[in-house]
């Protein structure tokens, strides 16, 4: 249910390069890992009410001068916060998902007091805005590269972005020299060659969309490990696994069937794995623990049907939840784990670390269940709430009825 934070929070501080004429910023972790990393430019164009009741726009740049306090780097999560001027921040909060990550607002918070910019305005007040950028599907340790402009439009505010560079989940303190490259800088959409002509879906991001012949919902399987024969499990997982891979241009899909698969693995402290192999596949998940929170590290998916094919992702940070208890999602799932796999998954429980006696221990529930597990509750309650008004009704019509009767009489 709630996310778990606090993992790797960082504290950062201000660090300031001043770099050719964009703003370059450095985040650094608690280990003074670099973590995060911005090299940009940004136009603001507000409009605010001035003294005199007329509009006015103040027109400046993101300047160079700028500190990060309040930048927080986690495993999931990361946010880019530039403090700049009286009072003024641009933030950009970043969410990893499996093999990519993405920017899902920016806010900028300006101060109407700062006559440098807003001349006499008639609020002295803080007011802060949200856009949401066109920052997705960015590839793990990579670096989102945006020469474009990207104008992010947010109530009173335009912000113009461009000469772009920005890696959020830096991995091993080192910036990627790989580049996910916005759509507006990809020399041009060329329609795709395909014979039926569908409607214009311009610069559409990758993921695989052959159409498959629907399978059926996998069965749910059941697999433990255990440290030593005749020794209770220390590794838990119950789930229905379809895996979807692309192998050239050809997109397949299977189900792992649990009565022809094999479970093995091992346990440890800090990770613990779980080895599932048939004659035809062979999928490891790798789960790492900090003593506080597991999280599913590393997947790696082998199948010899037809051509041999192996993709493997070890900086996944999904299936969190805290140790001494099971990670669980009962609603389908879809994890892209690199561009060419992605796994479904069906009645998830996983419990890699501290089995007690064969059991799952308490569950923390993904998002998907919490949200599905309120409409039956808020239904539930509007019913009650009916049934206790027919009922004050109809207690209230039988007393007066009762009364008018009496004085009828
Ligand atoms: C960051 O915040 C801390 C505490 O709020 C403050 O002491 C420090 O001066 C700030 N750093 C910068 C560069 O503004
Ligand atoms: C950004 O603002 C500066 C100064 O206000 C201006 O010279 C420049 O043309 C602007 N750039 C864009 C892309 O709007
Ligand atoms: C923002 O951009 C839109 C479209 O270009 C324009 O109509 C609007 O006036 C701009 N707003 C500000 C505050 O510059
Ligand atoms: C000023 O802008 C606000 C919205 O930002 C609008 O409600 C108001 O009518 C504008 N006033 C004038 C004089 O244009
Ligand atoms: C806003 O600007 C005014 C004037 O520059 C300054 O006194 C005030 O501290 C600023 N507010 C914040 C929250 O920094
Ligand atoms: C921005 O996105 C972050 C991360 O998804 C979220 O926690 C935050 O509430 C969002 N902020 C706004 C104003 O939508
Ligand atoms: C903001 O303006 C109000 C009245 O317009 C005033 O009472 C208040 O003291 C001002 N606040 C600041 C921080 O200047
Ligand atoms: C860039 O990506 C390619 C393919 O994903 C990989 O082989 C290569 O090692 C990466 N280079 C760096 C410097 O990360
Ligand atoms: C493990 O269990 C089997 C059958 O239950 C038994 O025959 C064997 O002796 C046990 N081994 C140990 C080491 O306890
Ligand atoms: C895999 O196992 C299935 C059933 O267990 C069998 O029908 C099939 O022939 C086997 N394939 C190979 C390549 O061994
Ligand atoms: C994934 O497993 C295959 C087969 O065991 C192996 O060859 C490959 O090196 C593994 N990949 C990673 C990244 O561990
Ligand atoms: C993957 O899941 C998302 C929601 O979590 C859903 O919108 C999407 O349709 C799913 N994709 C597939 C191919 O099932």
């Amino acid at each position: 249910m709630s996310r778990y934070a606090a993992f790797m929070l960082c504290l950062s501080f201000g660090l300031v390069f001043q770099f050719s004429h964009g703003t370059e910023v450095t985040v650094m972790d608690k280990d003074d890992k670099l973590c995060l990393y911005a090299d940009l430019m940004v136009n603001f164009s507000v409009s605010y009410e001035a003294v005199g009741g007329k509009n006015s726009t103040a027109n400046f740049e993101l300047p160079n001068q700028v500190t990060t306090n309040g930048s927080v780097c986690k495993t999931t999560r990361s946010v880019l916060k530039l403090n700049f001027g009286a009072g003024h921040s641009w933030t950009v909060a970043f969410t990893k998902k499996g093999s990519v990550y993405e920017a899902d607002n920016i806010t900028f918070s300006y101060n109407l007091s700062d006559s440098n910019y807003f001349n006499n305005s008639l609020s002295n007040e803080t007011v802060s805005v949200t856009g949401k950028p066109q920052i997705t599907n960015v590839g793990m340790d990579t670096c989102y590269s945006c020469k474009s402009k990207d104008l992010i439009q947010a109530d009173s505010v335009n912000m113009t972005l461009w000469n772009v560079l920005m890696q959020a989940f830096v991995i091993s303190g080192n910036k990627s020299e790989n580049i996910t490259s916005c759509s507006a800088d990809q020399p041009s959409t060329t329609p795709p060659p395909t014979t039926h002509a569908t409607s214009t879906t311009t610069a559409a991001p990758p993921p695989t969309t052959t159409p498959t012949p629907t399978l059926p919902t996998p069965t749910t399987g059941q697999y433990s490990v255990k440290p030593e024969v005749n020794r209770t499990a220390c590794l838990l997982a119950k789930f229905g696994l379809r895996i979807g891979f692309k192998q050239g241009e050809k997109y397949e899909e299977m189900n792992i069937e649990p009565s022809v698969t094999n479970a093995s693995g091992s346990c440890g402290v800090n990770s613990s794995e779980l080895v599932l192999t048939s004659n035809k596949t062979t999928i490891v998940f790798t789960f790492a623990s900090d003593t506080k929170i597991f999280h599913l590290h590393a997947l790696n998916f082998t199948t010899n049907s037809g051509e041999v094919f192996s993709e493997a992702n070890t900086s996944l940070g999904l299936w969190e939840a805290a140790v001494g208890s099971s990670y669980m999602c009962n609603k389908e799932q879809n994890y892209t784990i690199t561009s060419l796999l992605t796994i479904y998954t069906f009645n998830l429980q996983v419990q890699p670390f501290e089995v007690k006696k064969d059991a799952f221990s308490t569950a923390e529930e993904c998002q998907a269940d919490a949200e599905s597990f309120l409409v039956p509750i808020a239904v539930g309650v509007a019913l009650l709430v009916l049934i206790v008004i027919v009922l004050l009704a109809y207690f209230i019509g039988r007393k007066r009825n009762m009364a008018t009767g009496y004085e009828s009489f």
